[in-house]
């Protein structure tokens, strides 16, 4: 006997280099817990269709707590035959409870196994990273209430554009988050259907009851087909590509935060507890937590890209290329959960320097605000939008701020100009005309605020 599972129809021994090529469980051995949980449903499932005695179940189901109990305290021993969990889970059982579990596989494949497995232990995670996104979420919405009288320069194209609350930049990169928290729960839900009961390909003969299966896992659906079931991995595409994207945003927070903590910029200031130094150069402070949160995002587009690969030329059903997808899911997992949390303490330990921030902002920023105030006084937006572009040019050319060019200066280019210009001057009252919902007004960001937390709460 060759000690594999499918050891029957093989005469010769498998090359040791194929035998290393082919194993998974250096890494599948993730999936000990929910191995076991899969095979308790399944052999109730079968003393239902009468293919087990109840004893037999009930020997087979003590089998398998003692060996989740191996595992979970770390005396399971690996043998060399054991390719995968799957086959290391079964053996056990067999040594521990003897020719019963040589039952428990009736009617199944480690192909309806193994992705029942996967659904199982990425439901799992996808609640824990739907935990701790949650809690960057609230601590960014917590900080952002706290912080909303703090002005700041907004960019774009990197170039100063407009006054912006700081919340305002908070809540931007929030609300994106708050979107991939909504679609992990739409990805969660299509992990969470059970593909046990579809056998390799064709399905289950033996009147296994999947309903059974499915209330005993606790799955929100059952598969529809056998052959989808068994080789679709879809659920693994989106969960990466959720990655993938949640990444993305996290990746533009990090890179302003980098560059809002340079002393060009000198808005904010990393907690020692995220920043690293230099081996050469003593003063420096370096923002490592931001940049490798950055850089994470490479990795995971990687192994998304990397799994759309895989799958785009199977033919179906199962096909070894498959055995792929964990390490895909588990490294991702791993990333994220980090990500996440280190994310979450570089926030709620971030310093702000109110000072510098308020400095930063420049008369020059205003000047969509003079458009508008000429706007106010009856003027085409167009021609608004030339006259302060010609105030601009007259500042520049007088070499003085925009705001110290004089009424009377203001009056050559529109005769619209008087006195209460002077009120476009001020930043709090440039700040508070973006009243819209969703602009940088102090009542729209507090109901950014309320919009956020009720979206967490609804979730
Ligand atoms: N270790 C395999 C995997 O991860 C289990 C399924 C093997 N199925 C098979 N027909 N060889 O995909």
């Amino acid at each position: 006997e060759s000690g594999k599972l499918w050891g029957g129809r093989f005469v010769g021994a498998v090359d040791p280099i194929m035998e290393k090529f082919n194993s998974s469980i250096s890494y599948d051995r993730h999936l000990w817990n929910v191995d076991v949980q899969g095979s308790k449903a399944y052999s109730r499932g079968l003393e239902k269709a009468g293919l087990l005695t109840k004893a037999e179940m009930q020997q087979i189901l003590q089998g398998l707590d003692k060996v989740a109990e191996e595992w979970a305290q770390g005396t399971f021993k690996l043998h060399p035959n054991d390719e995968d969990i799957h086959t290391a889970n079964e053996r056990r059982l067999k040594e521990l409870i003897g020719e019963a579990a040589g039952k428990l596989h009736t009617g199944r494949s480690r192909n309806d196994q193994v992705v029942t497995d996967l659904r199982l232990w990425m439901r799992q995670t996808c609640s824990k990273l739907s935990a701790f996104l949650r809690v960057l979420i609230g601590t960014m919405v917590d900080r952002a209430e706290a912080e909303r009288d703090v002005l700041f320069p907004g960019y774009t194209h990197l170039q100063r554009a407009q006054p912006i609350r700081w919340s305002h930049w908070i809540l931007s990169h929030a609300v994106a988050l708050t979107r991939d928290s909504e679609r992990l729960l739409e990805v969660q839900k299509r992990i969470n259907v059970l593909p046990l009961g579809s056998g390799a390909i064709a399905g289950n003969p033996l009147g296994v009851d999947r309903e059974l299966l499915r209330a005993e896992l606790n799955f929100g659906a059952i598969t529809l087909n056998s052959m989808d079931a068994t080789s679709e991995r879809d659920f693994v595409a989106e969960f990466l590509f959720w990655a993938s994207l949640c990444m993305t945003h996290l990746s533009r927070m990090a890179e302003d935060l980098i560059l809002y903590g340079t002393k060009e910029f000198n808005f904010v200031q990393l907690s020692d507890a995220y920043s690293t130094g230099s081996s050469l150069m003593p003063q420096k402070k370096n923002p490592d937590s931001l940049e490798l949160i950055r850089s994470k995002a490479g990795r995971v587009f990687g192994r998304c890209a990397g799994l759309l690969m895989t799958l785009k030329g199977l033919p179906s059903t199962y096909n070894k290329d498959l055995q792929e997808d964990k390490e895909a899911v588990f490294e991702v997992s791993d990333t994220m959960i980090a990500v996440l949390q280190v994310a979450t303490g570089v926030i709620s330990t971030l310093q702000i320097h109110r000072e510098n921030m308020k400095q930063a902002l420049s008369p020059d920023m205003l000047a969509t605000d003079l458009a508008y105030y000429l706007v106010r006084k009856g003027m085409p937006f167009r021609q608004a939008h030339e006259a302060s572009g010609k105030a601009v040019f007259m500042a520049e050319t007088k070499g003085v701020a925009l705001n110290l060019l004089s009424l009377q200066e203001l009056q050559t280019i529109s005769p619209l100009f008087s006195g209460d210009v002077s009120h476009v001057w001020d930043y709090s009252h440039s700040v508070e005309q973006y009243s819209a919902l969703g602009g940088t007004a102090k009542s729209s960001v507090e109901w950014q605020i309320r919009q956020v937390r009720a979206l967490l709460q609804a979730q």
